[in-house]
């Protein structure tokens, strides 16, 4: 292990390449959070490399191209002419100074967390490592996966026997846990703007990932482990995941009585304390919300905890696409139509409004469910030409057209992307189901709210 010494010229040297900006950023895994990060760093002169095991992304960014519908080839083009690289070849590693990990952590069939993408990563980067770098994990996951698992792989299988700095103990490297705070297709928080929380094994690890982190955020904010950073990112989705399955719970209520929620929580919103507004909605979608509140739930067994808030919410949010489908079956009722055998459009399958984003989303469940009533189904979205195969799913649909609204029986809407002309739409319909309250304002008959 290195001694006390060079530990601190190790310490003041990395924190000097980052303030000159010159210290070598290697991001691992080139998806929705690390391809924008590994585009914000090259903006401020880092020279960038990004890691990834799929081969195809590589290719399209190393020729240029982008495969995340709101990134441009333009911005590419840019970070190369910063230096931007895209690799497979993990012992580039050595070459860095700062390597963020930006891996997928899905639950598995069991729906328990599956951290195997973390693992993978660890066990390609180990050998790799050199001492004077820092690595940062930033995938969604339980509190002690940095310490318990991270770490321990690094320590175990690097060549040179290195140690990660501990409180009380200079070691080799610097480890540090950030979450990722994006929020896809939102464009009024600027990404810089977003505060970035840190939690770093040892203070010195806390302050080069600040300095680090400072260099693109406003704002960072330390807390004090690694594990309080990754219980900070899930309170954030577990807040979001029960406060949404509440307002869809009480949209059930709500239409029973025949009530609109959306028109009581824009009431509700005008309180300037103590109330923010969720919205209900078909169903949870997304890599975060549906997935992360479990990574918690299994954690908790550990310590004979049941987490009854996140699976109350779970269920309740689990049945919402059952609903649309119960929903649609009585408004083709209403008509004298059986469902089976009905021409249904399905608008938007995104799982939220304008985003490129199909993980999780409610669409694809409510279309299986459609198909298995006997449904004739046919999708529109604007940012999906084709649906092909996904973990669970495989529908092989090819995007329709909105001409000729009138062959459908019903246009379900899904999705409320905001280039839909919902007036048009309700306009040309049959019938319209809507659950997102995207046709709100428009007067018309042929709307049912579910
Ligand atoms: N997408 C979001 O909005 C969002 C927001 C906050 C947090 N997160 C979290 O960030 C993490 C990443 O999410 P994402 O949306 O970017 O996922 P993604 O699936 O879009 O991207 C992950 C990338 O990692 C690559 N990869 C997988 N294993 C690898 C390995 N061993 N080495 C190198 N590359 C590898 C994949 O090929 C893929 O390109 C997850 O933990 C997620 O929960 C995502």
């Amino acid at each position: 292990m290195t001694s006390q010494l060079t530990a601190s010229s190790l310490f003041t040297d990395l924190k000097s390449r980052i303030d000159a900006r010159q210290a070598r950023v290697g991001i691992i895994g080139l998806g929705y959070v690390g391809l924008p990060l590994a585009l914000l760093y090259s903006e401020q002169k880092f020279a960038v490399t990004g890691f990834d095991i799929d081969r195809r992304k590589i290719d399209t960014l190393e020729s240029g191209g982008t495969y995340i519908f709101r990134i441009t080839p333009e911005e590419i083009a840019a970070a190369k002419a910063n230096g931007f690289k895209a690799t497979a070849d993990y012992s580039q590693i050595a070459a860095m100074d700062a390597i963020i990990i930006c891996v997928p952590t899905p639950l598995n069939e069991y729906h328990e967390p599956d951290l195997s993408y973390i693992t993978d990563t660890a066990h390609a980067v180990a050998p790799y490592l050199r001492a004077g770098q820092i690595v940062i994990l930033e995938s969604t996951t339980y509190p002690g996966t940095t310490e318990e698992v991270l770490i321990p792989i690094l320590e175990k299988e690097n060549k040179a026997g290195l140690k990660a700095s501990r409180k009380g103990a200079a070691g080799d490297i610097w480890v540090a846990f950030s979450p990722e705070r994006e929020d896809p297709g939102n464009t009024q928080v600027a990404r810089h703007d977003i505060p970035k929380v840190i939690g770093g094994l040892d203070p010195q690890a806390s302050e080069i990932a600040a300095a680090f982190y400072g260099s693109i955020f406003r704002r960072t904010v330390p807390v004090s482990s690694p594990a309080a950073a990754e219980m900070t990112k899930l309170l954030e989705n577990i807040y979001r995941c029960v406060n949404i399955a509440l307002v869809n719970e009480l949209k059930m209520l709500c239409l029973r009585m025949g009530l609109n929620i959306w028109e009581i929580i824009d009431a509700a919103a005008t309180k300037p304390f103590g109330f923010h507004p969720f919205y209900p909605g078909p169903g949870l979608g997304g890599h975060c919300i549906p997935v992360d509140p479990f990574y918690l739930s299994w954690k908790a067994k550990e310590f004979d905890f049941r987490t009854r808030f996140i699976e109350l919410a779970g269920e309740i949010n689990v049945a919402m696409p059952y609903n649309v489908i119960a929903s649609t079956i009585s408004a083709l009722n209403r008509q004298k139509k059986a469902i089976n055998g009905s021409r249904i459009l399905v608008l938007g399958v995104a799982y939220k409004k304008d985003i490129d984003d199909l993980r999780e989303s409610p669409a694809l469940t409510i279309i299986e469910l459609l198909q298995k009533e006997g449904a004739v189904v046919s999708y529109n979205d604007p940012y999906f030409p084709f649906v092909g195969r996904g973990r669970k799913y495989d529908l092989q649909m090819k995007c329709s057209s909105l001409d000729h609204l009138g062959q459908y029986d019903c246009v379900l809407i899904v999705t409320d992307h905001s280039d839909y002309d919902y007036k048009k739409i309700v306009d040309e319909a049959r019938l319209v189901v809507d659950s997102r309250n995207a046709t709100r304002g428009i007067k018309s008959d042929k709307i049912v709210h579910c």
